[in-house]
């Protein structure tokens, strides 16, 4: 049996019940039958006593916890208490101060709760910290999912450690794409953006995307993944939200696109986010709508290039099964089945 706790069931949280119904059998063929044992949202969860009922499950898949159930006023600790093997976690960001999600996460590993999250703000912002400890104490962190979400970016860049890479570059915010290729079409920014949080590609808060944290947390996870111990807090990150509207569509006319580029160089140890002029018919020029694309740069002079969707909240969940059935099998095979 898999004990698995649910902390955030929006879109993602929500869609990945749905995935964990459908897809049960797969964990169930390895010997880890899953058993959802409480769930957590911000104002409050639910414990079982013992697994969660496949009706609730489809409820908390369909309504979320305060439609499918009475939400009852309890904490993280509460969860911990239940002594989950793994927590999947789906909360929103919190760049700017951590909190709560730096502590959640330390709070997780200390008690040895093994984590599948497809929220970045730990790992940007602590990666050093969280995988070591996760490695001291034997836990499993699983975030595939919080880069290019529906492409399995981080796997392909685990690929590629002990190969020498001198850079990474890439297009990684689909909502910066939209509102640029909005305002290339002769949309004012401040229309452009508006449309955008409307048509919910945007976050509410349009800031994170369109000011460059959401690439510079992805770039952060990719550039610790092959070895560039970096924190948020060390990343070069422009707004596009600053960018004259002339300049951009006069971009367009010049054969060239303003797109927000992620950078990280191996060899001076550098992460950025900036709007840049790239050609408009190259790979981070063309890249557009739920697409993200990167660029890897090898020392011997090839170009790896993986290109394709990010999320939406469907595969951003599929992913997280996907770390999770990566967990069971890393259980089996250092035989704590
Ligand atoms: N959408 C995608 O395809 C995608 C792709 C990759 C990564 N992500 C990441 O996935 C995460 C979740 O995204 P989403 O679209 O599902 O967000 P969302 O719809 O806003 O849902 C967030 C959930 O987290 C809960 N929550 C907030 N603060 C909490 C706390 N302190 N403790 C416990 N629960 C808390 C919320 O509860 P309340 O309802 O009570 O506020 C809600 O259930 C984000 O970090 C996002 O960046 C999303």
């Amino acid at each position: 049996m898999l004990r698995i706790v649910l902390i955030g069931l929006g879109n993602v949280g929500k869609a990945f019940v749905k995935v964990l119904l459908a897809k049960a059998g797969e964990l169930a063929k390895l010997g880890y039958e899953p058993c959802v044992v409480g769930a957590l949202a911000s104002r409050g969860g639910v414990v079982g006593d013992g697994c969660l009922s496949n009706k609730l499950l489809a409820e908390l898949a369909d309504k979320g916890l305060y439609g499918a159930t009475e939400v009852r006023s309890i904490e993280l600790g509460d969860l911990i208490s239940l002594n989950p093997d793994v927590a999947v976690v789906a909360i929103p960001p919190s760049y700017r101060t951590g909190e709560p999600n730096l502590s959640m996460y330390r709070e997780l590993v200390r008690n040895r709760v093994s984590v599948v999250t497809a929220d970045k703000t730990g790992l940007a912002l602590a990666y050093q910290e969280l995988v070591g400890e996760a490695r001291a104490r034997g836990v499993y962190l699983g975030f595939t999912a919080t880069v290019m979400a529906g492409t399995p970016a981080l796997p392909l860049l685990r690929g590629l450690r002990g190969r020498s890479i001198d850079s990474i570059t890439g297009v990684l915010n689909a909502t910066s794409n939209y509102v640029l290729t909005l305002v290339e079409g002769g949309l004012p920014m401040i229309d452009a953006v508006k449309r955008a949080v409307e048509e919910k590609i945007a976050e509410p808060d349009p800031s994170i995307d369109l000011g460059g944290l959401d690439a510079a947390a992805k770039a952060v996870i990719m550039a610790n993944t092959v070895g560039l111990p970096v924190s948020l807090r060390n990343v070069e990150v422009q707004s596009l939200l600053n960018l004259n509207e002339a300049y951009i569509r006069d971009a367009v006319r010049r054969g060239v696109r303003v797109k927000q580029v992620a950078s990280i160089d191996l060899a001076k140890g550098r992460v950025s986010v900036k709007p840049m002029e790239v050609p408009a018919g190259g790979v981070l020029g063309s890249v557009s709508g739920n697409y993200n694309t990167l660029i890897i740069r090898l020392r011997d002079g090839n170009e790896i290039t993986l290109i394709g969707p990010t999320g939406p909240a469907g595969a951003t969940a599929e992913v997280m099964f996907s770390d999770l059935l990566e967990y069971v099998e890393l259980r089996l095979m250092m035989g704590k089945g």
